[in-house]
């Protein structure tokens, strides 16, 4: 068991810190505020490659392992979660979910450009009244011979102003249940699609939630995604890898607060010393450190098994259901450490403790994760 990490991974780890420092953080403070999408900065996210970091070279990837990925997106997701949740989307669920399971026609039009990062993809599971329980879709897509008609209602769609393609799951035939659902690509241009409600959120409030409205739209049979039937499937395969970037992000977000508190406990002084010279406070140090280096070590494993074609469901889970509360807990921990200060919104750790709560949430809640854990150890 090697534990060190190669040259090239040290060097996209230290592209993805140089990026998140020199061009992320400088605005990230108002994108919160304003709630404004970092368009130039994702832009240029893609530009470096790290917004299709694992698809194949000949469809305009970067050809990298999923260990990198986990690494790029800690380091990104410590500056700013708003950015590196449309990093998560776009490479674990929308370019991977279209290489692995679309055709050549499918990964010729839409995967190309979406990992050269010319344009963002999102991915559209949840309903109103299906998050967790995601075999109950409501929207439909009636088959219609060369094509489907689709309608309905999708919420919390990241990406769902920005996006110009849309992997929309819907149910075919609801006598099939889970077996009926299908999987799309719907382009944003496609009459009778309509985005809805943008959300005003605690967290990632930089990043571009809203609902989606489908009425009558037309969706060439050339657009499904695998068989008839395999939506379902396509859906839980494919969340079962963005675990492990929302799993990274979590991570990052913890690590970020955690860098923050050591820095500020150096410099503030109480009592005659340092902060960091008080037991109290190295206490917390140390705790914060232990569980990262934990959660670290879990979202590595599942890239490792993810990249050594081998089962990662459950490590994948484990490592989301982990680090996301080690992110709570830690940034939680590092707004006391800054006291007052950390209670200001300069200081940036009262915006990661805000933004942590999401990934406890979105791709699979805590609660999720530990349905897929259980079953897993009770097997
Ligand atoms: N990989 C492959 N197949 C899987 C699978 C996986 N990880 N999980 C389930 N399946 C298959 C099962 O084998 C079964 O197939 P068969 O019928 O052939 O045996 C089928 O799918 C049905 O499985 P279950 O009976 O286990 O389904 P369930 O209804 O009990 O659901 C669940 C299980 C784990 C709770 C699942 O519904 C789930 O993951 N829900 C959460 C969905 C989710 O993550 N939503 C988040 C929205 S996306 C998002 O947030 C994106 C964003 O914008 C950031």
């Amino acid at each position: 068991m090697i534990f060190e990490l190669s040259e090239e991974h040290l060097m996209i780890q230290k592209a993805a810190r140089d990026f998140a420092n020199d061009v992320l953080k400088p605005g990230v403070i108002e994108r919160d505020d304003k709630q404004k999408f970092p368009a130039e900065e994702i832009k240029k996210l893609g530009e470096l490659g790290f917004l299709g970091m694992m698809v194949d070279p000949k469809y305009g990837g970067g050809g990298m392992d999923c260990i990198s990925y986990v690494l790029a997106m800690e380091e990104i997701s410590k500056v700013d979660a708003s950015a590196s949740v449309v990093m998560s989307v776009n490479n674990s669920l929308v370019c991977w979910g279209i290489e692995t399971f679309g055709t050549e026609e499918q990964k010729q039009k839409y995967l190309i450009p979406l990992a050269k990062g010319e344009i963002i993809g999102a991915f559209c599971l949840s309903e109103p009244e299906a998050g967790s329980d995601a075999t109950s879709q409501r929207t439909t897509a009636v088959d219609m011979g060369d094509h489907y008609l689709l309608n309905g209602t999708k919420n919390w769609i990241t990406n769902g102003s920005t996006a110009s393609v849309y992997l929309v799951i819907a149910q075919t035939d609801a006598a099939k249940k889970h077996k009926g659902i299908n999987a799309f690509i719907v382009e944003k241009g496609m009459p009778g699609f309509q985005v809805g409600k943008k959300e005003d959120k605690l967290g990632i409030r930089g990043s571009d939630t809203h609902s989606l409205m489908f009425t009558d739209v037309k969706v060439p049979k050339a657009n499904r995604i695998g068989e008839d039937g395999f939506g379902f499937k396509f859906a839980m395969k494919t969340l079962t890898g963005g675990r492990i970037g929302i799993a990274s992000q979590a991570l990052g977000i913890a690590s970020g607060a955690y860098e923050l508190a050591l820095a500020y406990s150096k410099e503030r002084k109480a009592f005659g010393k340092t902060i960091s010279q008080h037991q109290a406070i190295q206490f917390k140090l140390a705790d914060m450190a232990t569980e990262i280096e934990a959660a670290r070590l879990l979202c590595l494993k599942a890239a490792w098994l993810k990249d050594h074609h081998m089962d990662y469901g459950t490590a994948s889970a484990m490592a989301k259901v982990f680090a996301s509360r080690v992110a709570m807990e830690v940034t939680v921990e590092a707004v006391q450490v800054h006291g007052g200060y950390g209670f200001v919104k300069e200081y940036h750790v009262e915006r990661l403790m805000r933004d942590a709560k999401i990934t406890q949430i979105y791709e699979g809640t805590t609660e999720v994760q530990k349905i897929v854990i259980s079953r897993a150890v009770l097997a």
